[in-house]
């Protein structure tokens, strides 16, 4: 093996690899925001946020200020020009020139927005069989949100993206390691969906591993046979996480070629007793809550990547060239997510 000097450091491998210019790059960064978020579908809340007519959310796309809220029968949205509260009431419903905005509701009762004022395809069409894995868990029964936090990341939104997407930081978590790492987790398939998604099919977790109380059998989501986990990563940013008995959406809003705001939710079912509600969010705080496993190593890990990848650092060489019959540490997932991604940023990010 030759030595690891500056030389061979910055050659080209001879697998796939893409530049980490893409992570650093400001001009990338407008592109993308230019080019793909004011583009795409984005989940921006969940409807039990604002369950009653006249309820409102406000998010931001692209950089752009939205409000979207409740008429009663369905959610409006439009670009939100005054209203300060991320969250509230509204005295009337909004009377406007501006053209309202698309959105629908859609896949667990999640509220999604397009600033495109002429989409192409609706959000089913967009998400392309992506949440077919998930749809009886999450589409059975009306689901509630009982976890809702933010955290503002300084690194690449698409890091954030990658570690939903590559396995292989796993390793990371002990308990993951304690509960998981049997044949059927490194059997798992990554499987590839049109306009970039990707979902990885389930396997039994062992929870009873890491705590003999911990088994999440009883409280598995319709239709969902007992300690399942399934993801779905969907382009060009978002996560949806369904572990047995709690489910987890992810948002990004990128702020900078090294800032991400990331918005987490946790959901169980609307119509659950007080006691499976506090069973739910006990299994979710185990794992991503505040004195939790994995949700903080993976802002760890990602963080640790932006800083080595931040604007002005010296380009090298990521790469993405794990092949391994789609199982769970094969890099197809970004090979695919990055296919799509060059196809709106007009590029070949194998080739920058
Ligand atoms: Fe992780």
């Amino acid at each position: 093996m030759p030595p690891r000097n500056h030389k061979n450091w910055l050659k080209q491998p001879n697998v796939e690899s893409v530049s980490s210019e893409i992570y650093s790059s400001r001009k990338i960064f407008n592109e993308e925001i230019e080019s793909i978020f004011s583009k795409v579908w984005v989940p921006v809340c969940h409807i039990s946020e604002m369950y009653n007519e006249l309820d409102y959310r406000t998010s931001q796309i692209a950089g752009h200020n939205i409000i979207v809220y409740n008429t009663g029968d369905g959610v409006r949205a439009y670009y939100n020009h005054s209203i300060q509260k991320p969250t509230g009431k509204l005295q009337a419903p909004i009377a406007t020139s501006d053209p309202e905005l698309y959105s629908e509701i859609k896949h667990g009762g999640m509220v999604w927005v397009t600033l495109d004022p002429n989409p192409t395809m609706d959000v089913e069409q967009w998400t392309a069989g992506a949440f077919d894995c998930i749809a009886d868990a999450i589409d059975t029964e009306e689901l509630e949100i009982f976890h809702y936090h933010k955290a503002v990341i300084p690194t690449n939104y698409k890091l954030w993206h990658d570690t939903n997407s590559e396995f292989y930081h796993d390793f990371m978590h002990y308990f993951n390691r304690v509960t998981g790492f049997n044949d059927e987790y490194f059997a798992r398939k990554n499987i590839a969906f049109d306009n970039g998604h990707v979902n990885v099919s389930s396997f039994t977790v062992n929870y009873t591993e890491f705590d003999k109380e911990g088994d999440r059998g009883e409280l598995s989501f319709p239709n969902l046979p007992p300690n399942q986990w399934y993801m779905v990563d969907l382009f060009p940013g978002f996560n949806f996480n369904l572990r047995g008995s709690a489910y987890r959406s992810d948002s990004v809003t990128p702020l900078g070629p090294n800032k991400v705001l990331i918005e987490f939710r946790g959901y169980g079912l609307r119509k659950d007793t007080p006691e499976e509600r506090q069973t739910r969010i006990k299994h979710h705080n185990t794992i991503w809550g505040p004195f939790g496993r994995n949700l903080h190593e993976d802002l760890l890990g990602v963080t640790g990547q932006g800083t080595t990848m931040r604007e002005g650092t010296e380009d090298r060489h990521i790469l993405h060239g794990r092949h391994e019959n789609s199982t769970i540490h094969d890099e197809v997932g970004m090979r695919h997510y990055y296919s799509e991604w060059g196809k709106y940023l007009d590029m070949d990010p194998y080739h920058v």
